[in-house]
């Protein structure tokens, strides 16, 4: 989600960065906005202009970078571009079709109520499609690219946009009220995840909703931790004396889909669920302040006595993990794996490595924290799915060094080796993983700025990592990896691992791209001069690759202010002179971000989520005001009075058929 650029009088809108290091609590503008400010509406000129406008007054660096993408001869996107800008609607290039799939409140179930936005009760919502879609995966049925399983991860809540009544304008300011239990009860079904069959049907895509497989996961589902910390004490509560079983699992961001066919969510600001204090000299303090427990952004311990600290004080450790679901069987119990650590993880894509075993690829989206990758110990069957269905509970989890020459090294976080001992508070690789982020510290891995969705891919050999942006980082605190102070923007850096291996412990790194406004000197960004004032971005968030291996960045962060343009999905070459050319092929709402997305198997569709529609519209025109449940900046997407925003997976098809982008 939006890091800072959101409203702050909604308090459960929005997780905070966590204290720590990053933590700046003045609330001056940084460099970076200020830059935004005065430049987000300048157009950018074309060329060999803007070249020598740059070359006025940036480093030598730069302008060596500005020589490289003159030469630049044209994107491998052939796509009419997206006029970039703000206003009410989606938008998606000329020649294509963007079809809303499935709404917050959609049917699921042959028994699914309607959707009733001013009455919805948690039974109903538990049977309906969830909140604030994030990931999305598919899972074909026997091989087919135009039918399976839609994975769909619910991520958070907007109560200010989904119940009547909850905000009251006092004196001219808008506040929140608390939630009833019954809210509180709809906020928990809607988080979590949706398993739906869906298929293509003459070219569009229809849900299956008598689909035998169907699902909806959500905080009250029954989950099971598994691995070298399950069972562990730090992991056991009143209501658990095993330290196995969990109930739920929270702010399901990105995710992945296994090679085997299992969908993964992957839990990120889970410090935002829990309230209350820890008993005094509670031995779990430090490892808390460390992932920024409690922040308290909801009201479900005023309830839920799990998300109070203050009577269950060890429930946070049994969040932060990544979550492995049997798609395959609606009865199966889905599985918390910890062999892959305690973060606040962003994603988790995957790979098999030429000799067989599975790498992941996991970002922890906090200002100065890490990447990881984890490499399962054993190999992948392709001819037998029930062998890989704990490949996850065995393996190595590695946190990344980026070295200043353009090498790195992937450090393993293993007890017993280098400083990870008893001496230094890990008596077992379940304290490594249950903190993970200290097992980081102590082996001096480098401080990112925001890591979020990593993506290899299959057709280069790379891996893709999307840096989002970091505006507390310092001038005396940039390194190579994360050359901007004030990082406003964020970047992406391109991984080769050694000898192509995904699997390997060392590798090769470089920034690929430096986001914002390229005609903005002081910003620094590199795109490419072929670039166009609608190609640029900033905040990337979400990436896929589609099966020729390009680059697709979906964005969290644009707004008016801050780049004069909302988010959206940009295709990026990453090849050749055209390297850095970035266009835009689809924008979200005002007030909305970028999620998914994803490229069906045959390249025919691109389905992506938006999330969060009409959060915001302070800073556009149109709206120009706070905007809630009863004053809307946007009803997306049925623009009708008696429906209020709804966040929705579109399946973007080329009209007439054919690969969405040749
Ligand atoms: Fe949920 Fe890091 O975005
Ligand atoms: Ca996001
Ligand atoms: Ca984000
Ligand atoms: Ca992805």
């Amino acid at each position: 989600m939006t890091e800072e650029l959101c409203p702050k009088m909604f308090p459960t809108t929005q997780l905070e960065e966590a204290d720590g290091e990053g933590h700046n609590a003045s609330a001056n503008p940084t460099m970076g906005e200020i830059i935004s400010r005065r430049f987000s509406r300048r157009n950018f000129l074309q060329g060999s202009l803007a070249v020598s406008a740059i070359a006025a007054t940036v480093s030598p660096v730069a302008l060596m970078t500005a020589e490289k993408a003159r030469a630049a001869t044209g994107s491998a996107f052939s796509f009419p571009e997206v006029e970039a800008g703000v206003d009410a609607h989606h938008h998606v290039a000329e020649g294509y079709d963007a079809d809303v799939l499935l709404r917050w409140g959609d049917a699921l179930f042959p028994d699914s109520p309607d959707f009733d936005p001013a009455n919805q009760t948690a039974e109903a919502q538990a049977k309906q499609f969830g909140y604030n879609n994030d990931y999305v995966g598919f899972i074909p049925i026997d091989g087919a690219a135009d039918h399976g399983f839609l994975v769909v991860n619910h991520e958070y809540t907007n109560p200010h946009l989904m119940f009547p009544g909850l905000v009251k304008v006092v004196d001219g300011k808008v506040e929140q009220g608390p939630l009833s239990k019954e809210q509180v009860d709809v906020e928990m079904a809607a988080h979590g995840g949706t398993i739906v069959e869906i298929r293509r049907v003459d070219g569009k895509w229809q849900v299956v909703r008598d689909g035998a497989n169907n699902r909806r996961i959500t905080v009250n589902t029954e989950m099971q931790l598994t691995g070298p910390a399950a069972g562990h004490d730090r992991l056991k509560t009143s209501a658990d004396e095993t330290g196995t079983k969990v109930i739920g699992t929270v702010n399901n961001c990105a995710g992945g889909v296994t090679p085997w066919g299992t969908y993964i969510m992957a839990e990120e600001n889970f410090h935002g669920y829990f309230m209350g204090d820890l008993p005094a000299d509670h031995p779990e303090a430090a490892n808390y302040e460390r992932y920024g427990v409690p922040e308290g952004s909801y009201e479900w311990g005023r309830f839920y006595d799990r998300f109070d600290l203050s009577k269950e004080p060890n429930e946070p450790n049994r969040f932060g993990w990544v979550v492995e679901v049997d798609v395959m069987d609606p009865s199966s119990t889905p599985k918390k794996r910890t062999a892959l650590g305690r973060t606040k993880h962003e994603g988790a894509e995957s790979i098999v490595a030429d000799n067989g075993k599975v790498v992941f690829y996991l970002g922890d989206d906090e200002r100065f924290d890490y990447v990881y990758k984890f490499v399962t110990d054993g190999t992948y069957n392709p001819d037998d799915r029930a062998a890989n269905m704990d490949l996850l509970d065995a393996g190595t989890l590695y946190v990344a060094k980026f070295e200043e020459d353009g090498t790195m090294e992937w450090l393993p976080l293993v007890h017993g080796q280098g400083p990870l001992t008893e001496e230094n508070g890990f008596a077992s690789q379940a304290d490594v993983l249950i903190e993970t982020r200290r097992a980081g510290d102590v082996l001096g891995a480098t401080k990112m700025d925001r890591p979020e969705d990593i993506q290899p891919n299959s057709v280069n050999g790379k891996v893709y990592v999307m840096l989002t942006n970091n505006t507390k980082r310092k001038p005396d605190q940039v390194n190579a990896a994360n050359p901007r102070a004030e990082n406003a923007f964020g970047h992406i850096i391109e991984i080769s691992e050694a000898d192509g291996d995904f699997s390997a412990t060392k590798g090769k790194w470089e920034v690929m791209l430096k986001c914002g406004d390229p005609s903005v000197a002081e910003v620094g960004a590199t795109f490419s001069t072929e670039t166009t004032k609608n190609g640029w971005f900033g905040m990337p968030d979400n990436c896929a690759v589609d099966s020729a291996g390009r680059l697709w960045v979906a964005t969290d962060g644009n707004s008016n202010k801050a780049t004069g343009r909302t988010d959206g999905l940009w295709a990026v070459d990453t090849e050749g002179d055209a390297r850095a050319t970035s266009k835009l092929f689809f924008r979200v709402p005002v007030g909305a971000e970028m999620c998914g997305p994803l490229f069906a198997p045959d390249d025919e569709t691109a389905f992506v989520a938006v999330q969060h529609p009409g959060d915001g519209g302070e800073d556009w025109d149109g709206h120009g005001r706070p905007s809630y449940y009863e004053d809307l900046s946007t009803r997306w997407p049925d623009f009708k009075d008696d429906m209020p925003v709804r966040p929705s997976v579109l399946a973007i098809t080329k009209i007439g058929g054919g690969k969405i982008a040749v």
